[in-house]
């Protein structure tokens, strides 16, 4: 080929600023650590990058003092991964169990992390007893669930996902709504609902909209973007209050993905005056060769992040678990239902809590938006 080489620096000169620095995240540890990526925890590098960065997290926190000490030190944020999911806490009719999600939550802010809650209202992770009721037994179950759990921890939990995965893969119907006992009893304006009595319950909690697969550009993703944003304006012409929308990021590299689709949607919500998380980031790497397994992660991970952050309203990055010791990819069955063969590697520390290419990745992404801010 005629012409001057590809070098570097050529390539580097014909990114948009904004994410020229990520070609520096080479995800290679030895790599990265000449470039001087991977030198600081990823909470403080957010901090630059005007972000929090957290991850989620449960009873390993209490089990494993060398995890516990890893979170301290990279997180600022915890989303307790099920501690206050329906099932957990009132699994019986009418009898709330708050013990173990009080523990959880004390002890984050004890340590100075800020808690995310997950989640108040979703059609999945519900106990037996509710679907022997009739529907206006559930709509008042939904009810009383928002008046004493909300309440419970005011003033503790700084943001709730008030409503998860409204839409979700809606089976043949991709953007439907997500079948259960909510959307039967109350239909879709279940979600108007849960906002309005969220906020009278607790106002200074920030009030989030959080969802599914909405990173994948294939029919099903493309068409939960539509439902999420007609939802977030059926909300605010509602007249609820909606603070900020959580995106998943469970990131699936084998399936359909486009940065300029996905920055067009993000800047959709960003017009609408809401906030953005990405609220459980982690990366499947089934479809990676063994060869270089971690190294492909880092760069999905790092790619997505400079798209992402390049839209100046996300304003949060939560990891789902920290090290890939306790992610949930590894729980046997999850394994099984999506046929992974091999021990996922899905977070930025692996297993004996050393830390991945895919740490240096973000660190570097977030440091490119803290210079290009
Ligand atoms: C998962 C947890 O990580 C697992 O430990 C649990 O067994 C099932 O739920 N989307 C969500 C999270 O909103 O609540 C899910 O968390 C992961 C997918």
């Amino acid at each position: 080929m005629a012409g001057r080489p590809w070098t570097r620096r050529r390539i580097l000169g014909r990114l948009p600023a904004a994410c020229a620095a990520g070609l520096l995240d080479i995800p290679r540890s030895a790599a990265a650590r000449r470039s001087g990526v991977d030198a600081g925890p990823l909470r403080a590098a957010a901090v630059a990058g005007r972000l929090v960065f957290g991850a989620a997290g449960g009873s390993a926190l209490f089990g494993d003092e060398a995890y516990r000490d890893l979170f301290l030190a990279q997180a600022a944020l915890l989303t307790p991964e099920n501690a206050l999911k329906f099932d957990g806490l009132q699994p019986e009719r009418g009898r709330f169990f708050f013990a173990d999600a009080d523990r959880l939550v004390d002890w984050a802010r004890t340590q100075g992390l800020s808690v995310h809650g997950h989640t108040l209202i979703w059609n999945d992770r519900l106990p037996p007893w509710l679907s022997g009721l009739s529907r206006r037994e559930v709509a008042r179950s939904f009810d009383a669930y928002l008046d004493r759990v909300v309440p419970h921890f005011a003033g503790r939990i700084a943001s709730w996902d008030v409503v998860n995965e409204p839409f979700y893969l809606g089976g043949d119907h991709p953007g439907t709504y997500r079948p259960g006992p909510w959307l039967d009893a109350l239909g879709p304006g279940y979600v108007v609902r849960a906002f309005r009595r969220a906020a009278e319950l607790d106002p200074s909690a920030k009030l989030v909209l959080n969802e599914a697969w909405t990173e994948r550009a294939d029919a099903i993703g493309l068409a939960v973007r539509r439902s999420l944003l007609r939802l977030v304006d059926e909300l605010q012409h509602a007249g609820v209050r909606l603070d900020a929308v959580g995106l998943q990021s469970h990131l699936f590299p084998g399936i359909a993905y486009d940065d300029g689709g996905f920055t067009d949607f993000l800047h959709g919500l960003a017009e609408r005056g809401v906030t953005i998380r990405l609220s459980e980031f982690d990366v499947d790497d089934e479809s990676f060769p063994d060869a270089d397994r971690d190294g492909l992660v880092a760069r999905r991970a790092g790619a997505y992040l400079r798209a992402a952050l390049s839209v100046e309203a996300v304003d949060t990055v939560v990891s789902w678990g920290l090290a890939d010791r306790y992610s949930w990819w590894r729980d046997p069955s999850v394994m099984a239902a999506h046929g992974m063969t091999r021990l996922p590697r899905p977070l930025p520390f692996d297993e004996m809590l050393r830390r991945k290419p895919m740490a240096d990745a973000m660190v570097a992404a977030v440091r490119c938006r803290g210079r290009n801010g």
